[in-house]
């Protein structure tokens, strides 16, 4: 079973994979953390994308769908999570394409819903396990021993560049511009799954389970 998560920044779409991850061995691929370990490796390609992420715009579809080219297989386990991918409808078509080739198809979309202001908030609270990847938030998910990983009891937590109001607004514009398109597009084909991404975290991953079984 294939899925994608849709929505704008904040939406909570890394959380949600994380949990499918935990709980039903499904893999993620996630564009973003993808580039972001570009950056880390210090890469041509990672040293590309820096300043272009740090704005809050999109990078080129020939990057990301070269990314996703490169990790999708047919060992895909209990299904792939796209998470913040596809991001434009050139992405969307490149993704039918790249399933089909492979003899798999999408089983759903689903579009996490949410408010802009909520997302203030979720985005300038946010901090990430360095090690392991859990996603925390300085209210709504505290780590359980300030500092610490409650999952991997590494101490390494990062913010990320990206996570302030300035590069918000343009993520969001981006969103709007390029991303939002696809709601349609995967509505027409009958894919579309809209949850309520402003409930509480659990109530969200249950909904979830809801569409999926
Ligand atoms: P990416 O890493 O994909 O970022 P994003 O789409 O902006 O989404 P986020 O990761 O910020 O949010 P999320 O929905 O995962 O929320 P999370 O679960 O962390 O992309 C970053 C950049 O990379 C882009 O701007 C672009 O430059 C580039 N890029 C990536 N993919 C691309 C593509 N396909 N094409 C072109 N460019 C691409 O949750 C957020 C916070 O809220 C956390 O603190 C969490 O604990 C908290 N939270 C989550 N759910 C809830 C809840 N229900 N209630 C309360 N708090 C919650
Ligand atoms: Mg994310």
């Amino acid at each position: 079973m294939n899925i994608i998560l849709l929505g704008p920044p904040g939406a909570g779409k890394g959380t949600q994979a994380r949990h499918l991850v935990d709980t039903r061995g499904m893999v993620q691929l996630s564009t973003g953390d993808m580039l972001r370990d570009a950056m880390a490796s210090g890469s041509e390609m990672g040293k590309k994308v820096a300043k272009i992420m740090e704005a809050g715009q999109l990078v080129t579809d020939e990057i990301v769908i070269g990314l996703i080219e490169e990790r999708l297989n047919a060992e895909s386990g209990a299904g792939f999570i796209f998470d913040g991918f596809p991001r434009t409808l050139a992405q969307a078509d490149a993704l039918a394409a790249l399933l089909a080739k492979l003899g798999q198809s999408l089983h759903t979309v689903i579009e996490m819903r949410v408010d802009d202001d909520a997302l203030v908030a979720r985005i300038t609270g946010r901090f990430t396990c360095g090690s392991c990847g859990e996603v925390y938030h300085d209210e709504t998910k505290p780590a359980a021993v300030e500092g610490t990983c409650d999952k991997c009891g590494s101490t390494d937590m990062k913010r990320r560049a990206d996570d302030n109001e300035d590069s918000l607004r343009t993520r969001l514009m981006e969103y709007y511009k390029k991303t939002s398109p696809l709601i349609g597009y995967y509505y027409a084909k009958g894919d579309l799954r809209p949850v309520n991404g402003l409930a509480d975290i659990d109530e969200v991953t249950a909904s979830i389970g809801a569409v999926l079984s």
